[in-house]
């Protein structure tokens, strides 16, 4: 079942009586949540996203606009007729009832043609503890079972129904480390043998990227950008998005373009065609440095941490806006940690720019084929004509639009 919403708003009175006025809590959301996919609805605490999950249960009634299921409005519909499942973040099971007598709750008020044998209850409780793997644990109370295994039995209560679209609010967020990551990993799982539209709301980007078929970003309650985790991450369309997603973050510095190169500092570090002169952000993913001695950017080396397969780079710049660089390359790499520098060229589709003003990303074309080492030397200081300056008439600047369809086509 997608899930639609058509210019849904929901206002409050701001909380705050002396700042007084309205909050727009989820402001003119206009997009789909596709049928039978799993659906992280990311962003910052305070953003909206309990507000838009209870319009979509009907727990809270829109300030205006609809929603619809397939092609239904189901605006106007109460909760208890709209055929969602909702599991919370504190698991909120009834402590003097047993895991089976929690799951088969919701079953027992069902009314005329719906209404169901004890039997038939019973059965398909069981099916549902199965589902989430709970089945030997029935007759315990919620107390004789941990933080994981309690919210299984939520989850298998949100689906005893057969829910139309399933809802998570930060379900995870009571679990310790270990558990959450177990846990993840099953809600994925069921998500998969149900095929139940399932919207999973965190503020955990980390959690959000690794269990979602498409992320929802989200910002004081404005839709930022939806597509699958990696296509976000890659191409985030301003930089609220490029901060928020990433572990370690993207690496910000102070950028200027001139003369369709981007100089941080002093030193020219990527040919950016298409772009004006401007002042910029520069983001540089910690995955786009390449370690280099001839490479355009140079940083003062703090230390080296060896990680298996992986060895980070800390270092600093005068102009970066973090106290330290965060570089991942490949542990192959030797790193010369008795020198005080160190130099790296940069994958030029790891480094986003971002308007200083709007902070909307600004878009460049990248030349240069992969291994070429990205056509970016020490040529690019100290001023010759780059060596793809033929490739020149084709290289234009990529708008949002155009960069869009090409996301579109990738998918
Ligand atoms: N019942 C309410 N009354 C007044 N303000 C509310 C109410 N519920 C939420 N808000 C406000 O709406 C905004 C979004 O809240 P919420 O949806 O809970 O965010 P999130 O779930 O992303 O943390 C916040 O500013 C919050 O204070
Ligand atoms: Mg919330």
């Amino acid at each position: 079942m997608k899930v639609v919403f058509e210019n849904l708003t929901k206002k409050f009175p701001n909380r705050n009586k002396k700042a007084g006025g309205e909050v727009v809590a989820v402001d003119h959301f206009n997009f789909q949540i596709p049928d039978g996919k799993l659906v992280g609805l990311l962003g910052p605490s305070g953003c909206g996203k309990s507000t838009a999950l209870f319009m979509i249960c009907g727990l809270q009634k829109p300030t205006e606009g609809r929603i619809y299921f397939g092609e239904d409005d189901v605006t106007d519909i109460p909760p208890e007729h709209r055929g969602v499942g909702i599991v919370f973040q504190n698991y909120a099971l009834y402590p003097h009832l047993t895991v089976r007598q929690n799951i088969v709750f919701p079953l027992e008020n069902l009314k005329g043609s719906e209404k169901m044998s004890r039997e038939a209850m019973n059965e398909k409780a069981l099916e549902v503890a199965k589902l989430v793997q709970i089945d030997q644990l029935m007759d315990r109370k919620p107390n004789e079972l941990s933080g994981g295994q309690q919210q299984r039995v939520a989850i298998a209560r949100a689906l005893v129904k057969m829910p139309k679209v399933l809802l998570l609010d930060e379900p995870l967020s009571n679990l310790d480390a270990r558990l959450r990551l177990q846990t993840r990993e099953e809600i994925k799982r069921i998500q998969r043998e149900t095929r139940v539209t399932t919207i999973f709301v965190t503020h955990d980007q980390e959690e959000a990227m690794s269990i979602s078929d498409e992320i929802v970003v989200m910002k004081e309650g404005v839709l930022q950008q939806i597509g699958a985790p990696q296509q976000v991450y890659d191409d985030p369309i301003n930089l609220f998005v490029a901060k928020f997603l990433g572990t370690p973050p993207i690496n910000m510095f102070d950028g200027n373009v001139v003369g369709e190169k981007l100089f941080i500092g002093e030193e020219a570090v990527l040919i950016c065609p298409g772009v004006k002169d401007m002042a910029v952000h520069v983001g540089i993913r910690p995955e786009g440095f390449i370690l280099d001695e001839n490479g355009p950017f140079t940083c003062e080396l703090s230390r080296v941490e060896v990680m298996g397969r992986d060895i980070s780079v800390i270092s600093t710049h005068k102009d970066a806006q973090s106290v330290s660089i965060r570089s991942i390359i490949d542990a192959m790499n030797d790193v010369d940690t008795t020198k005080a520098q160190v130099r790296f060229s940069l994958k030029p589709k790891k480094v986003l720019l971002f308007d200083r003003e709007t902070e909307e990303r600004v878009y460049f074309s990248i030349q240069g084929k992969s291994g070429d080492n990205y056509g970016l030397t020490d040529s690019v200081n100290s001023g010759k004509e780059d060596d793809q300056g033929n490739n020149r008439e084709e290289v234009h600047l990529i708008h949002r639009q155009e960069a869009e369809n090409q996301t579109e086509g990738r998918a």
